[in-house]
């Protein structure tokens, strides 16, 4: 099966009441295991790419000859789609350009009427190539790549307007964050959520900073829309343990232990676990056809 946008997997996971997981890439290692787990577990999946990720690995058209080539390599059948995460203006027409199948135009620093210029032209210039549309209200807090937000509570009037552009996903601030969550969190506000849901006419919803947030949690927002769920730190924090584990042990000092085809086994495997747990919990598990 080719790469796909993200717009059918994601009304199918709406209709059907599960969420997709949006696993962010960071290198080779990432993309094989994320891919292997999704099929192995025959479900859709999305990768996601920032553009600092996308920067390190060596440009959006190198991302996508990455992608391109493992999916074929690897026998993909289930549904893929490679997912520019938190794009800037510049950055969501190079993605596109690359052939990236699914496009966020974040546009959730402009004023509200700035953000529905853009949006509305970024939805043109990607429908026209059969391509998805991410579009943000109210910044998620943390930071991520550099782009810092505060961790507003989107305002559903505002959702409402930015939806009504023919956008084909919709990501709001429901006090989530990117990074791990603090001790004293508030938790997801499930009042915004089921608002904007009410506002935005059942465009799939997504929830970032997917870190650490709770599988009741998860099942709630699910249940109020929400379709895709967007995961990195989480993924990180695994890879980095497992690694440290295996050198701290002494691993990389016997035999060849420092080649990082076994020096980084350890972290794809950690990595591999958790997008398992993952899939499973947000309920795409033999969801791919
Ligand atoms: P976390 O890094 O908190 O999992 O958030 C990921 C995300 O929302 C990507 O957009």
């Amino acid at each position: 099966m080719a790469l796909v946008s993200a717009k059918e997997m994601l009304l199918k996971a709406r209709d059907g009441g599960y969420g997709v997981a949006q696993i962010n890439i960071n290198n080779l290692e990432w993309t094989k295991a994320t891919l292997q787990v999704a099929q192995e577990l025959q479900s859709p999946i999305i990768l996601g790419v920032s553009e600092g990720a996308a920067k390190y690995m060596g440009g959006y058209r190198l991302v996508m000859a990455m992608v391109r080539e493992l999916h074929d390599a690897m026998g993909m059948t289930v549904p893929v789609a490679v997912h520019l995460d938190h794009g800037t203006y510049e950055g969501a027409y190079k993605a596109l350009e690359a052939g990236f199948t699914s496009i966020m135009f974040d546009g959730s620093h402009y004023s509200i009427e700035e953000n529905v210029a853009k949006t509305k032209e970024i939805v043109e210039a990607c429908h026209a190539r059969g391509v998805s549309v991410e579009a943000e209200v109210g910044s998620i807090g943390g930071e991520e790549d550099g782009v810092i937000g505060a961790g507003e509570l989107a305002d559903p009037k505002e959702c409402a307007l930015i939806a009504s552009l023919g956008v084909d996903l919709f990501a709001a601030g429901i006090g989530n964050i990117h990074g791990k969550y603090p001790a004293n969190w508030k938790g997801l506000n499930f009042e915004v959520l089921a608002a904007v849901q009410e506002a935005t006419n059942r465009v799939p919803l997504v929830l970032h900073g997917g870190t650490g947030i709770p599988s009741e949690m998860i099942q709630k927002a699910i249940s109020l829309g929400v379709t895709k769920i967007n995961v990195n730190t989480e993924l990180q924090l695994v890879f980095a343990a497992a690694i440290r584990k295996y050198i701290e042990a002494g691993k990389d000092l016997e035999a060849k232990g420092f080649d990082p085809r076994k020096l980084l086994a350890p972290g794809v495997e950690a990595i591999k676990a958790i997008v398992r747990e993952k899939l499973t919990m947000f309920g795409s598990v033999g969801k791919a056809n």
